[in-house]
């Protein structure tokens, strides 16, 4: 099995600053991302801009600015913003850079060399918003505006000459190669509304555009530019320097491993990217899943609902991983779901201070009065202790399959028994009652600090920070974390001295 895993998010259009959707798709991103590197393997996580289409030209023209410094300055708050999110992305790809451009014009010439783009005349439906094209039965009309039926964003008429990519001829080998590798598209439920879609058939797709300039232009042909999500897709290869197949890079990472993005761009990433890719004879990613949405109220946000929910701002109030916890356990993954100050608080007090950072508290503090903060030298398992650790045994493969499945309600509802757990063994063994059995008291010790070590690695892709500060007290750096050490029982050295940590979570007064 290959060790290596290369897993990206959607790059975001800079045409304004980053939301709590953004900001979704690029901590659930992270969170795989760090699973998969504590898991051993070679992880390259890509994140970045989609630059160029109408939908930026026209955001800079609002803005009375050249479309590439207004890009200058929007991309710089998203590249910002994967810092604030504490994202472990090995690169922030634009498309406009010249490495970009080279590739994207690259693919295109192979697939003009193929023949499988042709000049023709596009006339339909165009959404500037969703950079997409729609057929008459793709649209309604809203009080005398065309919408789109799906994203509900306005359409115009377009009408000019462009280059067609030969989509239709791609119908049969999609679904031969859906049918052959059926966890392709998941969730489920998506890949089933894509295969009906490709099954009512599939036309040829405009891929160049006229009508203004701001794109990558056809090599073979300067009054064209290249159709943004052509260009936008590209990107996943972009970064690991294609068309140089030869190079260390592309080798150990292409085909992608996981493209996480939200349902709302599927049909770009698991139709037309295929498709291309097929046509150019390029190998197909393995995996593409499409989350649900951060809903803003009942809705999806958007700048022209005014109703965009501002990362910063939580951030600001309650901390980064407080956030990440919430959008992770909250948002039932594959589904929609939404942000409320009452959960996120409860998150807060509940999970992350009580179960969580009141045990690290608790099991410390006694061990510093009874143990001079060692570890215990010895320890002499019976039925109790043995029982809780082999939770860990039984479940690691499951846990592993859960995440590459993508299931990450599994793995949060895990952690959050094994949290419980954990309390309850701390409790229950009672070892303030058990001074004079010293060998008793050393072994609950030594469990109860297991348990917070396993835990601690456990949430470490949730919340990176708290699990570092939660590890400190095994000297346990980051790049010493090791998931598969989750199923040993004698990690910790026995005798060594513990640090004390400081208040991982501060609790939410809520009469604030
Ligand atoms: N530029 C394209 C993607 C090109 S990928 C080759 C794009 N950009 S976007 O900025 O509009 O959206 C980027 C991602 O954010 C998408 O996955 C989208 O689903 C996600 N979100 C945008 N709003 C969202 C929510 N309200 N909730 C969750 N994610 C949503 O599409």
């Amino acid at each position: 099995m290959s060790k290596n895993f290369y897993i990206t998010t959607p790059i975001y259009y800079p045409s304004a600053k980053p939301h709590m959707g953004h900001a979704y798709s690029s901590i659930v991103a992270d969170f795989f991302a760090r699973f998969k590197k504590i898991q051993g393997f070679n992880v390259f996580f890509l994140t970045g801009t989609d630059e160029h289409g109408q939908k930026i030209q026209r955001a800079a023209r609002d803005k009375n600015m050249d479309p590439l410094a207004f890009c200058d300055e929007i991309s710089k708050t998203f590249r910002d913003l994967s810092k604030t999110l504490n994202l472990s992305n090995n690169d922030f790809i634009r498309t406009t850079e010249n490495r970009h451009v080279k590739s994207v014009t690259n693919l295109w010439n192979i697939l003009e060399k193929k023949d499988e783009i042709y000049l023709s005349k596009y006339s339909g439906w165009y959404s500037v918003s969703d950079e997409a094209f729609y057929s008459d039965d793709e649209i309604k009309n809203e009080n005398g505006k065309k919408t789109s039926l799906t994203s509900g964003s306005s359409v115009e008429w377009v009408e000019e000459e462009s280059y067609f990519f030969r989509l239709s001829k791609w119908e049969k080998p999609l679904l031969k190669f859906y049918s052959e590798n059926p966890d392709f598209i998941l969730p489920e439920s998506r890949k089933n509304e894509v295969i009906s879609f490709v099954k009512r058939g599939l036309k040829d797709l405009s891929v160049s555009r006229k009508s203004f300039s701001w794109g990558i232009k056809v090599p073979s042909n300067s009054e064209h530019v290249i159709y943004v999500w052509l260009d936008a897709l590209t990107n996943y290869i972009s970064a690991l320097n294609y068309p140089d197949e030869k190079n260390k890079l592309y080798k150990d990472f292409w085909p992608a491993s996981l493209h996480l993005i939200g349902k709302d761009i599927l049909r770009f990433h698991a139709i037309y990217w295929p498709a291309f890719l097929l046509a150019a004879n390029i190998p197909l990613p393995k995996r593409v899943y499409g989350h649900g949405w951060i809903l803003s109220g009942e809705e999806k946000m958007s700048k022209s609902k005014d109703n965009i929910l501002d990362p910063l701002e939580i951030i600001n109030i309650y901390g980064l991983d407080p956030l990440r916890y919430y959008l992770i356990k909250e948002v039932s993954f594959g589904n929609d779901g939404n942000i409320s100050k009452e959960k996120l608080e409860n998150c807060i007090n509940s999970d992350l201070a009580n179960n969580y950072g009141n045990l690290c508290q608790r099991v410390l503090s006694f061990i510093e009065k009874n143990l001079e903060l060692k570890i215990p030298s010895s320890y002499n398992l019976i039925n109790d202790d043995k029982n809780i650790l082999k939770i860990y045994e039984d479940s690691f493969e499951k846990i592993i399959d859960s995440i590459d499945r993508q299931n990450i309600n599994f793995y949060v509802n895990f952690i959050q028994e094994q949290l419980f757990s954990a309390n309850k063994y701390f409790n229950d063994q009672e070892p303030w009652k058990k001074k004079d059995d010293q060998s008793r008291l050393n072994t609950i010790l030594y469990v109860s600090l297991e348990l917070i070590r396993k835990i601690s690695i456990l949430l470490y892709p949730i919340i990176p920070n708290s699990s570092l500060k939660a590890l400190k007290m095994f000297n346990i750096k980051e790049d010493k974390i090791d998931f598969n050490s989750i199923k040993f029982h004698e990690n910790l050295k026995k005798n060594d001295k513990l640090n004390k940590i400081s208040i991982m979570f501060k609790k939410v007064d809520r009469n604030d």
